[in-house]
């Protein structure tokens, strides 16, 4: 299993995944949200010999009233290989990544709130979900990250400002 930043030549196999993963998505979708995302270098893929099993948008840095924070936007792995652990790897990764973005003391993502899956991953590297569900950003300590926005959004939502 190799872990790296994403490439423009990725995009295809990301197109794949992603429309495997949310089938409603479309082809303007994929070119307006997804494609500026991937080649902005803020994306990392795990592949098993060149084929690509997941990827995260992540890390990156955002603005919020309150400062600077950390987010990780989209996480996926392909659904015949979820429960494998690799989820687990690539946040792993990121979070070791995101050592060096030090200007931000705090982290957030979204998730929707019955995606158990998401949860469980997050909550194993310290974000906890926000009990009323405003998205306000608490102090993050590094290890553990801190934060889980629970949101009814279902993902590819922008975080709150
Ligand atoms: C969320 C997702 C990335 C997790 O990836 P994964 O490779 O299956 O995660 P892992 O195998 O590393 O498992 C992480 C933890 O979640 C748990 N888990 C996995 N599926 C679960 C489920 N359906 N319900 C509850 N917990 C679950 C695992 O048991 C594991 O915990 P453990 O290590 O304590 O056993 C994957 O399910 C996915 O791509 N989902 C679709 C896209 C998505 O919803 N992304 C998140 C958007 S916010």
């Amino acid at each position: 299993m190799l872990i790296r930043k994403l490439k423009s030549s990725d995009t295809a196999q990301v197109h794949k995944l992603v429309q495997i993963t949310y089938t409603e998505t479309t082809q303007d979708n994929l070119e307006a949200y997804w494609d500026p995302q991937i080649i902005s270098g803020n994306a990392y893929g795990i592949f098993d010999h060149n084929n690509l099993l997941g990827f995260a948008i992540s890390p990156f840095v955002q603005q919020s009233v309150e400062g600077p924070y950390f987010e990780v936007r989209e996480i996926i792995i392909h659904k015949d290989h979820c429960n494998k652990g690799l989820g687990t790897q690539l946040f792993e990764t990121l979070m070791a990544i995101s050592d060096s973005y030090t200007e931000a003391s705090k982290a957030a993502l979204l998730v929707t709130k019955n995606n158990a899956a998401a949860i469980s991953l997050y909550k194993k590297f310290g974000f906890t979900v926000d009990p009323d569900q405003r998205g306000s950003l608490l102090d993050m300590n590094r290890p553990p990250f801190s934060h889980i926005i629970n949101s009814d959004n279902p993902g590819h939502a922008p975080a709150p400002e």
